[in-house]
Order: structure tokens, then C-alpha cells, then sequence
């Protein structure tokens, strides 16, 4: 059993044990990959300020979110494909987070179903849902999350259009994955991945094969989004999908000020300030440089959290103290996934937590909700100056 020390140790185990299509699926930016990797590089720019001689003692990162108690700050992010790089990966990771103490968020591009999930769990998850042309296939959608019991929908506002992943591409990524010359010889090298997956028969999109008409290839997660997204979303429609819903709303992507302010409007009870992990706009902002503009216009009217590029404790400290409320996490846990299951994702919020735990005590700060401005050293100019 190897010692895992931090997330990147995790990162190491879950490429020797995936087949590459999905470790690449994961660990992609589209296009060129600058904001994939500004996300990362831009939380090294910010630093921490040391206080010494300062009660350390009975910390504590317990806080809310949407109302909700958690054990931290931190909620596991939509990802899809989740059930490919480990069998039945999004019940193994909704467990972990129940466990845990943090919310988890279905993707409905997962493997494992929404009443899969549900049956596996005992407490609420959130659901996250992207904006199909299809009403009723969005009302079923809708019935399924409420008779699973979801507390909330996370509604990703910048995928209507897919950036492009080029690994993707050249790796002809797909689930359950197609048996070519190229996908054979490497999934040869993951015996224990196979075989786990020959023992579940949770191997397609869980929440669409069965569900949704018209879909070509049901396998393809590129053909399916330019088929069914709807090109028309507009503030207008999210309104409606939250009418339709009926219950508390996150909306997921949003980057930009006068979108904060939008999102407010239409009643969002929070909003998650994303690039999508760096898969979509390539050339976008990194999240944490558009984050304080985005707190300074809306934060003390709607929650806002914040995710892409978060791969430590240190990282989630630096976004809270940078305003956001929460933060979420997506390639931490999946690395976590990747490498060793349910296991993996607890060690991964375990590594996130004592991370976390341990700066705020070297920042002098023993309650995660008084961290702030004063905790941090922010180079001038680092929320841009912007034309
Ligand atoms: C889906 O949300 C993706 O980024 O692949």
C-alpha cells in the first residue's frame, strides 16, 4: 500500500490503473489547455500570510452551504463519466461524500443512474442537470431528482456547445469504450479496472440510454451534446427550468460580473464561479482571478462558490479567503476514484481537510468561516485591470 501524501500522489495512482481514454478525459483542457493550466498556476500566485503566537487550538472547518451543514466547505463537483474510471464510481463517491460530510453532485452525464444513486445513499445529493431542447425529457429529468430525494440542481450554464478536447478525439472516447487495435492494447495493461467492470453491468450513460429519443450514438458524449443541448438557453429559460424544478438552484459557470448579477435575477440560490475545469473557453479567465470581482458584485446578496484548479487545502483556503463560500473539487476526487475506489475519495477529502485544517492554524484562523482578505498576500494587479 503505497503512503499518499497529497492529491498528486493519488493523481500518479489513477493513470497506472485507468485506461487512458479516461484518465485523458479527465485531466483535459480543450484547445491549447492555457486556462486549464492558469486555473492551477494562477493559486501558486496568490500566498498566504503567516501569524505567529495566535490560539491555534479547537479548529474547526465546519460551515454551510445552501443551508446545508458540512463537515467543509467543499462539495464534490459534477463529472462525467464518472462510472468509467472505476466501477460504479459515482455510487463509490456519493458514499464517500455521505461519509464525509459533503455534498456530492450527480452529473447527468453519469454512469450509475440517478435512482441508482439514490438507492446506494441515505442522504440528499444534488443533482446536476444541463439544458436539453427537450422539455419533457428536462421535466422527467426533473421528476427523477425530486422522487430521489436531490436538496438541490446545479445547472451548468457554459456547456450548450462542447470546447474541444483533442486527447478525446485521437483517443476515440467513449462509454462503455469501443474494442479498436489502439483501445485494446492499452486496456490489456488495466487488468484490475477490467475486471472490476466486468462485475457491474453499470457501463453506459445512466441517466440517458432508455430516457432520451433521437440520440445517435448513445455512447458518445460529443455526438449526444450536439444533438439534444439547446442552443436558445437564455436567462429567460433558466428561469423556467427553475420554475420547473421548483426547489433550490445553483447555477454552475458563471465567470463574469453582469452574469452574476443575472443569475441573481432570476433567482439562483447560489451561483459556482467555473471555467469548467479549463474544458470549455480555452482563453477564459482563470476562476479564482474572475472570483473577486464576481464577490464584490454579488456576494453578500447569493452564495458564491467557486471551482477549477483546486487541488489542496491550501487552494481551498486561498478561494475562501478570496470570498467564495464554498468551493468544489472535481479532478481532486477523481484522481481519489481513479486510484483506489471509495477509498480514494475519502483520502482525498481527508488529505483536503488536514490541509486546510493545518494553514489555518499557521494563518492563525480557527474557524474556517473568519477567513478573509487578511489571510492572503495578492501580488498587485492580480484581479487584472481589465479594458
Ligand atoms: C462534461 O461536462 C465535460 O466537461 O466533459
Amino acid at each position: 500500500m503505497p503512503v499518499i501524501t497529497c492529491i498528486d500522489d493519488l493523481k500518479q495512482l489513477h493513470k497506472r490503473r485507468t485506461p487512458k481514454m479516461f484518465y485523458d478525459y479527465a485531466e483535459s483542457g480543450s484547445y491549447t489547455e492555457q486556462t486549464f493550466r492558469n486555473n492551477t498556476s494562477d493559486f501558486a500566485e496568490l500566498l498566504l500570510r503567516q501569524k505567529v503566537a495566535v490560539d491555534m487550538s479547537g479548529r474547526t472547518t465546519e460551515s454551510t452551504l445552501i443551508g446545508e451543514k458540512v463537515a467543509m466547505p467543499v462539495a464534490l463537483a459534477p463529472v462525467g463519466l464518472t462510472g468509467m474510471q472505476s466501477a460504479d464510481g459515482e455510487i463509490k463517491a456519493a458514499r464517500a461524500a455521505e461519509k464525509f460530510g459533503v455534498p456530492y453532485t450527480l452529473s447527468t452525464m453519469s454512469i450509475c443512474s440517478i435512482e441508482d444513486v439514490a438507492a446506494h445513499t441515505s442522504k440528499p445529493f444534488w443533482f446536476q442537470v444541463y439544458t436539453l431542447k427537450d422539455d419533457d425529457f428536462m421535466r422527467r429529468l426533473f421528476e427523477r431528482a425530486r422522487a430521489a430525494n436531490c436538496s438541490a440542481i446545479v445547472i451548468t450554464v457554459d456547456l450548450q456547445i462542447m470546447g474541444q478536447r483533442h486527447k478525446d478525439l485521437k483517443n476515440g472516447l467513449s462509454a462503455p469504450p469501443k474494442f479498436t487495435l489502439k483501445s485494446m492494447a492499452n486496456l490489456a495493461t488495466k487488468w484490475a479496472w477490467g475486471l472490476e467492470m466486468l462485475g457491474t453491468k453499470r457501463r453506459f450513460f445512466g441517466n440517458i440510454v432508455g430516457h432520451a429519443k433521437g440520440v445517435s450514438d448513445p455512447s458518445s458524449l460529443s455526438s449526444w451534446t450536439a444533438e439534444a443541448f439547446d442552443l436558445t438557453l437564455d436567462w429567460k429559460r433558466i428561469a423556467k427550468f427553475k420554475e420547473m424544478w421548483g426547489g433550490k438552484v445553483i447555477l454552475k459557470g458563471v465567470m463574469d460580473a453582469e452574469d452574476a448579477r443575472n443569475a441573481m435575477s432570476v433567482g439562483a440560490d447560489a451561483i459556482v464561479v467555473s471555467n469548467h475545469g479549463g474544458r470549455q473557453l480555452d482563453g477564459a479567465l482563470s476562476s479564482i482571478r474572475a472570483l473577486p470581482a464576481i464577490v464584490d458584485a454579488v456576494g453578500d446578496k447569493i452564495e458564491v462558490h467557486m471551482d477549477s484548479g483546486i487541488r489542496s487545502g491550501q487552494d481551498v483556503l486561498k478561494a475562501l479567503a478570496m470570498g467564495a463560500k464554498g468551493t468544489m473539487i472535481g479532478r481532486s476526487y477523481i484522481y481519489g476514484l481513479g486510484a483506489m475506489g471509495e477509498a480514494g475519495v475519502t483520502k482525498a477529502l481527508e488529505v483536503i481537510q488536514k490541509e486546510l485544517s493545518t494553514s489555518m492554524a499557521l494563518c492563525g484562523e480557527r474557524d474556517v468561516k473568519n477567513l478573509g482578505r487578511h489571510n492572503l498576500l495578492i501580488p498587485k494587479g492580480f484581479e487584472g485591470d481589465w479594458q
